[in-house]
């Protein structure tokens, strides 16, 4: 009985505080719509303001619902045309990622000393390969735009990535990882562009320094 009467008594107050609000402050559509415009900006700038690349993760590879939305983040970039000239390879299988690691090691012995090495892909679980197609003259920047966009859907979900050219550098120029290259299955016409390592971070790097004297307004 007391706790019903405490409860009405509740339901009324809000109630009262409810319609004052509702006659006093009722913000109109368009102050709503501000609003929420200033919280999205600066969420989005917040976001792309404290991405690092990331070169130490914890073991476990990105859950792959995860890495779905991430994809498809990526694949609803800009892009010329909408021809989508990319191939998108996720490989988050660790006889894979440590097998092509071995052959990186035999040609790079100094890698195997420093005792943070994990592997060839900043020691990252998951790795994504963007290969672009060679017939387009605008399929690198389709590729990059791709890559930025998972990078940043992953920022906002926690999850570190870095941007790699050199593996897959290695992965082209090397006659012993061919066959590693094989198994990505990269379609006649494409070519291995570049990889994005993602995991769980395992450190905070400092942001390094921008030159803010390249940019130029032409009046
Ligand atoms: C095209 C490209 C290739 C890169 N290749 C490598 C790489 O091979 N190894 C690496 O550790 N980082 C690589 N990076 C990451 C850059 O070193 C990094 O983005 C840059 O130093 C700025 O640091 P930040 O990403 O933390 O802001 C690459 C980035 C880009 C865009």
């Amino acid at each position: 009985m007391i706790i019903s009467k405490s409860i009405s008594k509740l339901i009324g107050a809000s109630l009262c505080v409810a319609s004052l609000l509702a006659s006093c402050n009722t913000p109109t559509t368009e102050q709503t719509n501000a609003t929420v415009a200033v919280d999205t900006s600066k969420i989005v700038i917040e976001n792309i303001m404290a991405r690092r690349s990331i070169r130490q993760y914890k073991p476990q590879p990105v859950n792959r619902d995860t890495m779905q939305i991430i994809l498809n983040c990526g694949i609803n970039a800009p892009n010329g045309q909408n021809k989508q000239s990319w191939a998108i390879r996720v490989v988050d299988n660790p006889e894979f990622i440590n097998g092509i690691t071995e052959v990186f090691k035999e040609k790079n012995p100094a890698a195997k000393k420093s005792p943070s090495f994990k592997n060839m892909f900043r020691n990252a679980p998951t790795v994504v390969f963007i290969a672009n197609d060679t017939s387009y003259d605008m399929s690198q920047i389709d590729c990059g735009l791709l890559g930025e966009n998972m990078i940043l859907a992953a920022q906002s979900m926690g999850i570190g990535s870095c941007c790699l050219g050199s593996p897959t550098r290695f992965m082209t120029e090397t006659p012993e990882a061919a066959e590693y290259l094989k198994q990505l299955d990269i379609p006649e016409g494409y070519s291995l562009l570049y990889c994005i390592a993602f995991g769980y971070p395992d450190e905070t790097p400092a942001a390094k320094p921008r030159d803010a004297s390249k940019i130029k307004f032409i009046d």
